[in-house]
């Protein structure tokens, strides 16, 4: 579905209008120092599955929050001593801490794609932080650039690649930094998930010890491991038409179930259900028909999900 993109100028009233898209839970692209981001309002569900649509990306990869101070950070993961080292010496910057979320913070599971974790970090560029000072809220922000696509670092990349797709544009110039920020897990042990735009000798030399390294794609073998994705304890069956005896229903569309991502079939909103519908099955501690999804658009990422929680799910119910 094609829509039409505002573009905003860095002015009074393009910051207006640019937090004015945020509050009325649109898609709005804004500069941080590193690379342009894809910003939606954090706690809206809906909101957060339009950010998926629009990348086209197949899979839910969780998002970074971006917050206007580490005081805004503490109220939805849980700080810690390195995180106040890191955050205390880098932000405002080019670092990204992933923490244990709060419990109750408002962050739409969709966000971290039901990880129990948050990604979360302060931008420096003006434009960003005049931006979150006015939406006064977290702000979910990819890069703002198609899936499979360099990220963006000047509005007009943007506009080459998300023109239609998303609300609005706000142009601060091209970004200082260009990478995308440094992401640090603060798990047991300290761990780089990303080098960016901050260097791995800044964060080690602030910690004061090394970080331990893990290679893209390869598993977290420590408790509480982050790339571990929610998996429910029941068994799922896919392209259920029905629930047999014993099995609760999650229902798409014209198939019904105990609670339904979406009875009219609309994929952001079945994306922005998603995680709640599989707590509130879990919870009832039996096996999970799923009715059939199409394999198109969202719920390309929406099946991708489902799979993986009927392959790995923990010991036989
Ligand atoms: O500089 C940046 O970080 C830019 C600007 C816009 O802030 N954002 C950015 O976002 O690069 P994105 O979505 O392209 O990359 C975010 C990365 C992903 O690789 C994701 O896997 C990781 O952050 N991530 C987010 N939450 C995580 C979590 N809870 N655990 C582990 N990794 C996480
Ligand atoms: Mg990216």
């Amino acid at each position: 579905m094609k829509i039409e993109t505002q573009f905003l100028a860095d002015d009074p009233s393009g910051r207006i209008k640019a937090a004015d898209v945020l509050k009325s839970g649109g898609l709005l692209a804004f500069p941080t120092e590193t690379v342009y981001g894809l910003g939606a309002d954090a706690r809206d569900s809906h909101a957060v599955a339009r950010i998926f649509a629009a990348k086209g990306r197949p899979q839910f990869n969780p998002l970074i929050v971006h917050v206007a101070s580490i005081a805004a950070a503490q109220k939805i993961v849980a700080w810690s001593d390195d995180a106040d080292r890191l955050g205390g010496a880098f932000w405002p910057g080019p670092l990204t801490l992933v923490l244990p979320m709060t419990p109750n913070n408002g962050i739409a599971p969709l966000v971290s794609a039901g990880l129990p974790t948050l990604a979360v970090r302060v931008p420096a560029h003006s434009l960003a932080q005049h931006i979150l000072a006015a939406f006064d809220s977290p702000i979910a922000a990819p890069s703002a650039n198609p899936s499979g696509r360099i990220s963006s670092t000047s509005a007009a990349h943007v506009a080459a690649n998300l023109n239609g797709k998303i609300d609005a544009i706000i142009d601060g110039g091209p970004c200082d930094v260009g990478l995308e920020s440094t992401i640090i897990g603060l798990f047991d042990r300290p761990t780089l998930l990303r080098p960016g735009g901050l260097p791995v000798s800044a964060v080690e030399g602030a910690l004061g010890t090394d970080l331990l390294q893990i290679r893209e794609g390869e598993p977290l073998t420590a408790p509480g491991q982050m790339t571990s994705h929610y998996a429910p304890n029941a068994a799922v069956r896919l392209n259920a038409r029905r629930a047999e005896p014993g099995e609760v229903m999650l229902g798409f569309g014209t198939v019904e179930g105990d609670v339904s991502l979406s009875r009219s079939g609309d994929m952001v909103e079945a994306a922005a259900n998603l995680f709640e519908c599989l707590h509130q099955l879990d919870a009832k501690n039996a096996p999970i028909a799923v009715a059939p999804i199409p394999e198109t658009g969202l719920g390309l990422a929406i099946n991708d999900r489902l799979r993986r929680a009927a392959a790995d799910r923990g010991p036989a119910a």
